[in-house]
This record gives C-alpha cells, structure tokens and sequence, in this order.
C-alpha cells in the first residue's frame, strides 16, 4: 500500500510536557551516538498524543535525535503502526485480510467497516470518531478472523459481532477485547485436548483481555500521565550515574525525590536570561556547520541562524545565563545541557573534532 505524508499539514508540532520528559528520559537508554534507537518509540508517542504522524512530528522526532528527516520518514512510512494521515477521534480500525483472516470471513469485516464507518479506508466516518483499514497479518491467526483497535485484539470475529463492536465504540463504550466466540484463548474450538485440568479455576479472561478489562479503557491514546517514567539508570541530575547500582538505602523512607526536583527547578527558575551577542550574518560569509553539534539538525541549525549563531566559538561562550536565553527560544528545552553544546561548541572551535562530528562525517549525515 502506498503510504505517504497526509497532502494537509499542520503547522507546526511539539510534545506536551508530560510527554517531553518521557522521550527525553527513552534517549537515556541508548548510548552516546545511538540515539537513533529511540525513533520507533518517540514516533509512537507523538502518535499517541496527536493520533496520526504529521510531517512536523517526524520532522520534531528526527531533530530531538539528531536523524536526517528521510530517516525517520522511512521508519514512519514503512510500519502500519503508524497512521500518516488524520484517523478516528475514539479508535482506527485495523481489520487483518491476509490468508487465515480472509477465507474465515475479513471480507464480510470489511463491509461491516464499508457501511458503519466509511466507504473507503482511512476516511473518516460522519461523526469523525472511527476510522478503519485493512492490514497485514496481525499474528493471531488462529483466531481468525480478527481486528486491532486500540491496544487490543479482537478475534474470532463475524460480522454480527464485529458490527456491535463498532456500534459500542461510537456509543463510547469499550468492548471486551479478545475471543469474541466464547473461546477463552487459541485453544481448539472443540475444546482442549489437553492441559484440560488446568480449566478448573482458571481466571476469567485470559491474561492478554484481563489485562485490558483491568485497564478499562484501552481505547484511549498514552497521554504521557499514565505511567511512571522508568529511568533508575539516571541521577538526580538527569545525567546518567556514574557507577552501576548504588548500594540500596537502609531501611530509612527514600529521601523525598519531588522536594529534590523541586529545589533543582527552583534554582533554574532563578536564573536570569541574558541575551548572548548575536550576528547578522555569518563571519566572511562562511557559518560553520553547526550539525557537528550533537542534537543538532538541519531545522535546529536553521533555527540558530535565525537567531544569530553561526560559529561554534559564539556557542562556547554561552554563559549559563544566555544558555537560559537560547532555551527559552528552542523548541525543545533543555537540551544545549543534555547534549553538551558548550563543550562540544569549544572542541570544535579549536579545530578539533569530537566524536560525534567524526562519526557525522562518516556516514555523510550531515554532509552540506
Ligand atoms: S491472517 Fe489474520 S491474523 Fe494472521
């Protein structure tokens, strides 16, 4: 299927606050120049935010790691997990039609989508909350035939039953995901042939469904508040610790991590922001490549130009205050810190390379 960036745009993209600390904190996963592996979670989670993949978004994705545009276009436009145009305000709709499903019905599941949601796929219906489109094989073939929506999947489908689906979620309701034939998993549609002592008292959904009715609303999109950002490996800097586990802290209550936070916050609150001196245009004419920085690409690069920085020796000598001057006219915050601009600005000014520009020269990433 040809899958290409929606002809209609917005403007512009950036991740909430919740949703920044969170893609943030997934790079710390990844070692120094290995940023990159990050890009199919951020993806997913600008997704989730804004329920499809704008231009801007990729482009947002490949800037926070220091990928060319093409690059993430690929990973966005090669996988149907991710939605290049506009889809449902309560679900998309992903009906499997490859063998298992199709000769056990996908077919008649299509035509269900047809006249509940819309005429073609990835149109939106009437009231604008479903969306739907055929896929690939989903992997639960034995179940067929099925559908995702949301998080979940929904097997052993009939038009019948599919058809109510869809009519609870247009009614705001959240269906029960899973076998919808009564079948408790994959086992035999006669029944199980074995392991049969192990069906007396077992739970009442299996594991996949009790863990969505636990959810209850596996429907709706990762806002960034859910769940608790897991980042042990990092100090109470935000830097990556030192050394490996610390040792575990006596019985004593966990010293209050907010109020530390919260000191940290306050003591960047107070520092002033001092406009560095910036220029008109670059010395005789000639800037130097700024995406020799880590963290900076192509639209970063331009956005220092614009704001007058175009040689690395005025990037060294940033004061933390006109640090603070230049974050608060980046999209993204923080991240002079994180990436070490000043430091890497400084190596570079003496005609030094670092690591990172050498690695960027290499692959030709960042060739002009
Ligand atoms: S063929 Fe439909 S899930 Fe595999």
């Amino acid at each position: 299927m040809l899958r290409r960036l929606h002809p209609e745009q917005p403007e512009s993209f950036a991740f909430t606050a919740a949703n920044q600390q969170w893609a943030t904190a997934q790079i710390t996963k990844y070692p120094d120049g290995r940023q990159a592996s990050a890009v199919i979670p951020l993806l997913w989670r600008a997704q989730e935010q804004e329920g499809w993949l704008s231009r801007p978004a990729i482009e947002s994705v490949a800037d926070m790691l220091g990928m060319a545009y093409i690059r993430v276009l690929e990973v966005a436009s090669f996988y149907f997990m991710f939605q290049l145009q506009p889809v449902g305000t309560v679900a998309h709709i992903q009906v499997c039609g490859t063998t298992s499903c199709m000769i056990c019905g996908a077919e008649d599941l299509i035509a269900v989508c047809k006249e509940k949601i819309a005429a073609k796929p990835h149109e939106l219906s009437g009231d604008g909350k479903l969306s739907w489109e055929e896929v690939e094989c989903l992997g639960s073939c034995t179940n067929a035939p099925m559908a995702q929506i949301g998080k979940d999947y929904y097997e052993d489908l009939t038009a019948d039953s599919f058809g109510k689906i869809i009519d609870d979620l247009a009614a705001g309701k959240v269906p029960t995901p899973g076998p919808q034939n009564g079948r408790y998993a994959a086992e035999p549609l006669s029944g199980l042939t074995s392991l049969t002592d192990h069906e007396a008292g077992r739970p009442q959904y299996n594991a996949s469904v009790e863990l969505a009715e636990d959810l209850g609303d596996t429907v709706k999109r990762i806002d960034g508040t859910e769940f608790p950002i897991l980042t042990p490996w990092l100090g109470k800097d935000g830097k990556a610790a030192a050394t490996k586990a610390a040792p575990k802290p006596p019985k004593a209550p966990a010293p209050a991590k907010p109020a530390v936070k919260q000191a940290e916050e306050a003591k960047k609150a107070q520092i002033k922001e001092d406009q560095p001196e910036t220029l008109t245009i670059a010395r005789d004419g000639k800037a130097d490549d700024l995406k020799m920085l880590k963290g900076v690409g192509p639209k970063l690069e331009q956005t220092l130009n614009e704001l007058g920085f175009f040689h690395f020796d005025q990037i060294a000598a940033w004061t933390q205050e006109q640090v603070a001057w230049v974050d608060a006219r980046l999209k993204f915050k923080g991240r002079i810190e994180r990436d070490g601009w000043i430091e890497q600005a400084a190596q570079l000014a003496t005609g030094e390379e670092t690591e990172f520009a050498k690695r960027a020269k290499e692959d030709g990433t960042y060739k002009d």
